[in-house]
């Protein structure tokens, strides 16, 4: 039976239908309100709004749950491949071993990137950030590769070509900024192995796969892949909405997840507990400023908009962090530290009162490193992980025949009308 909410104002009623989702969540539907009242609502930062419907990702947020497609994500991180969880995201499913044969073979011949690119990575200053290279660079893409499709086969090919050159791409950013020769992917090996191969293998030091590292990198990409509509999700569907190219939907996705609140939250963290450390250890200071309104400081890897308790991707990472840590026998300062500020955090008043939890980002930063992986790289790495989410968005907002261009309003607050003024009779 269709259930509505009555909304009532002066003394008119408006019946507003409520739509429930599978997990019995609860929205209101005012996609009719302005056409019957002239109203629209408001909601900065859109805490309360839910922009589609999706069938991608659950997350629940006071439960600390997250899951793709219906599977729980600590499943997938103790049993799936990256190459796996990446599927299950943009069809929807696991595929069986025919499709999964038939997604690496097509990874595997979409791998390689144009030579002409190298030009475009050797022309950035040295000192950009590698996000903001690598966002352009997959804007770059749709010059480089036209063919976008209109077929479903013919889409599918591009999604898997975004999916295997961003990759190549991403390491191959990282040997030009250190002025090495680029490695080129290997057919012979996964696409965890082959990432950690195109970043460290060198003509004087060949790589050597490293099992622990592998699987760092496969948990760290899987935990990553999607997380249903936050701030880079929303930016590839809002984008993506005005019916732009792939390419150049994600590359705002990238973008968005450049930001030190969003994705760039992980190197932070490392520059925050590096700071804590040259500061002679004090994490109880770095409390204390966070909790001080006059001081912009925040606890970075710390809070979340949506969860409210313990992050569920935080817990298998940390879980991870220790198991990493002592298998490559590295005893790290910087996690003693991290725990430590974790703890003191956990227990104080205020991170208690505003349900600050430690997020994804806290211990990912202290897992890459142990990886080898340099801290301006760390964003690349979680945009990586991200790019299915991306494109399964994407791809199911495409494939939604409701799905108009984005375009919210707002409460306007400026002057009302007044004359143009002539230049020498202004103040
Ligand atoms: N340290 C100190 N106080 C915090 C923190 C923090 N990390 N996060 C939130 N708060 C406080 C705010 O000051 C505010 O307090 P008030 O109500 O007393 O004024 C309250 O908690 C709510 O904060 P908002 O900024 O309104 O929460 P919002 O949901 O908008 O922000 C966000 C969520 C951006 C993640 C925030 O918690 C934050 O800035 N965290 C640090 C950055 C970070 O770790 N980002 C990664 C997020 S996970 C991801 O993107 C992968």
């Amino acid at each position: 039976m269709e259930e509505f909410v009555t909304l009532t104002y002066n003394g008119q009623e408006i019946k507003l239908p409520v739509v429930i989702g599978t997990e019995g969540e609860k929205a209101i539907d005012i996609s009719g309100l302005r056409q019957d009242t002239g109203f629209i609502t408001l909601d900065p930062g859109y805490a309360n709004t839910g922009s589609c419907l999706s069938a991608i990702t659950y997350m629940d947020g006071e439960k600390g749950i997250l899951r793709y497609r219906g599977i729980p994500v600590e499943q997938l991180a103790e049993n799936a491949t990256f190459k796996e969880t990446a599927y299950l995201l943009i069809n929807g499913k696991l595929p069986n071993r025919d499709q999964l044969t038939r997604f690496s073979v097509m990874l595997n011949d979409n791998s390689l990137v144009h030579e002409d690119l190298k030009a475009f990575y050797q022309n950035f200053p040295r000192a950009s950030h590698p996000m903001g290279i690598l966002s352009s660079m997959v804007n770059a893409l749709r010059s480089f590769y036209p063919e976008l499709g209109t077929t479903e086969e013919e889409i599918n090919s591009t999604m898997t070509r975004l999916l295997a050159k961003v990759r190549t791409m991403a390491a191959m950013s990282y040997k030009i900024s250190r002025g090495h020769r680029v490695v080129y992917p290997r057919p012979d090996m996964t696409y965890c192995e082959n990432f950690l191969n195109m970043m460290f293998d060198t003509p004087v030091k060949p790589y050597e796969i490293n099992r622990a590292a592998v699987n760092a990198l496969r948990v760290f990409w899987i935990l990553h892949a999607d997380h249903e509509q936050n701030c880079s999700t929303s930016a590839v569907r809002v984008v993506g909405s005005a019916r732009v190219n792939l390419y150049a939907a994600i590359s705002s996705g990238i973008a968005a997840l450049w930001g030190p609140l969003h994705g760039g939250a992980n190197q932070a963290v490392i520059e925050m507990l590096t700071a804590i450390q040259a500061d002679g250890g004090d994490y109880k200071k770095a409390i204390e400023r966070a909790k001080d309104k006059n001081d912009p400081f925040r606890l970075m890897g710390f809070g979340h908009r949506v969860y409210k308790t313990y992050d569920p991707r935080a817990k298998i990472m940390k879980k991870m962090c220790d198991e990493l840590l002592d298998s490559l026998q590295i005893d790290d300062p910087m996690l003693d530290l991290a725990k430590e500020l974790e703890e003191a955090a956990c227990n104080d008043a205020y991170f208690i009162d505003h349900n600050l939890y430690p997020n994804i980002d806290f211990y990912s930063g202290i897992v890459l490193r142990a990886v080898g992986i340099p801290t301006n790289m760390f964003t690349v790495m979680f945009a990586i992980g991200r790019l299915p989410g991306w494109i399964a968005q994407w791809k199911e907002s495409m494939d939604d025949p409701k799905w108009k261009i984005c375009r919210p309003r707002q409460v306007y607050t400026g002057n009302l009308q007044y004359d143009f003024i002539p230049i020498h009779a202004r103040i």
